[in-house]
Order: C-alpha cells, then structure tokens, then sequence
C-alpha cells in the first residue's frame, strides 16, 4: 500500500481480485465450520482482515459489525457484499495489531484465515484482548504448521522465502498458532485441529486447520 497516494499496490489489488474470485468456493468450503462458530454472535463484532467479505453471509442484522482491513483494494468489494446483505458495516484500513478502537468494547472479535499473515501474531493477539468485553469471545478459523519436519511442514517452512509470499499477500503458513492463542492469556481456549477437505495446491500446504474459541 502506498501511503501518501493511499492507492493500492499492485500486489494487493491482485490478491483481492483472487479473494473475491474465490469467495464462492471459499464459503463452501468453510460453511459447516463457520455456521457452528458463528451461530450464537450477536451483538459488537469485530472482524479483523474480512478481506472481501466471505464472511458478512454467515452474520445477521442482530450484528453491529466492524471490520479492519489494511488491503484498500478489498473494501469496495466488501462495501458491495455488505449492500447486497442489506447489513449497515464501519470499515477501518487499519492493522490488527494496534488499533484506534477503544478497550473492553466488542462482544466478539473473529478471525478467519488472518494469523497467517499478519505481521506480529502477539501483538495481534495482544490487541484482540485488550478491545473484548470482560465477557467477550474471540472467534477463529485458522490453518497452521503441520507436525514437525512432516514433508508439508518442511514446504511451509520453505514457501515464504519463495513468490508465494508477494502473491498470497505475506501468508506464513508454518506458524504454530494453536500454542500461540493458548499462550495468549485467555481466561478459556477451546478448539479442535482438522485437515481441510478440498483441492488444489494452496489448500495442500495450508493444513492442519484450528477452529475454536477463546473467552477472555
Ligand atoms: C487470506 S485473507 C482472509 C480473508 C478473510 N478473512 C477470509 O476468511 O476469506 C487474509 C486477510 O488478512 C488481511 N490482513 C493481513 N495483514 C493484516 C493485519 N496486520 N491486520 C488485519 N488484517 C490483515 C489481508 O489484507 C486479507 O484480507
């Protein structure tokens, strides 16, 4: 992102051009997953890195929903999502690692397919706790590091070094992040580890996936 002109770059127009070509295959492949995850949310939602959208189907009217996302070239394809769902969104270009949004003031921050790419998953985390409610959840979707030296592990160790980071917009895939939410101070963590079902190379190194939940 070039921050004086505030137009995006190459990189980031054409990695939201693929989000949102993949937003259909993206929504199937997740659904079972994310209608168990999302089923009870109401109330302030915050979304960190939404990207296109793909997630706004899966919450209600009932949802005051708020969404930071630092890839500008994302957000018309959001706005146009949020239009079609008649939901009323705020939308920040913001990193999730240090926001401008107050404390204590969200009943749930979600995050799906987003620790892999942020730049400090500890100050994301971090910032994810300090803007929940004392009551508040931290909803999750992930795929992370394999088992250890595992043939897809050694792959995730390797690809950020290669193209795929400039075109996957910076996806690390071989962080531990189970251990990293966790460790994270949460009053609560529940989550279960599964292999994604689903083709095609992408989804053949980002695996295993975690979805859970944690309470602060
Ligand atoms: C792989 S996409 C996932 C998009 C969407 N959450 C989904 O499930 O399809 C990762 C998203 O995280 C955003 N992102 C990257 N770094 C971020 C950061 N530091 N803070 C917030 N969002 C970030 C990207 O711009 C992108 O929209």
């Amino acid at each position: 992102m070039c921050q004086q002109c505030k137009k995006p770059s190459f990189k980031s127009r054409f990695f939201a051009d693929f989000m949102s070509r993949e937003n259909e295959s993206s929504y199937n492949q997740y659904k079972d997953k994310k209608e168990q995850l999302f089923k009870d949310i109401k109330g302030k939602v915050l979304e960190i890195g939404p990207g296109t959208g793909v997630n706004l189907r899966f919450l209600g009217k009932q949802v005051q929903w708020t969404g930071i996302e630092p890839n500008v070239a994302m957000h018309q394809h959001l706005k146009d999502e949020a239009h079609r769902l008649g939901l009323a969104i705020e939308l920040y270009n913001d990193f999730a690692e240090s926001t401008t949004l107050p404390a204590e003031s969200m009943d749930y921050v979600i995050s799906t397919i987003v620790l892999c790419s942020v730049k400090n998953v500890s100050s994301t985390l971090s910032e994810i706790k300090r803007i929940l409610k004392p009551t508040g959840k931290f909803i999750f979707l992930e795929h992370e590091a394999d088992k250890s030296w595992t043939f897809r592990w050694i792959i995730q160790k390797i690809v950020p070094f290669t193209p795929w980071r400039y075109f996957s917009d910076g996806c690390t895939p071989g962080r531990e992040l189970g251990k990293a939410i966790m460790g994270a101070g949460f009053e609560k963590v529940v989550y279960q580890k599964y292999m994604q079902q689903g083709e095609g190379l992408i989804l053949a190194i980002n695996r295993p996936h975690l979805y859970g939940w944690a309470q602060k």
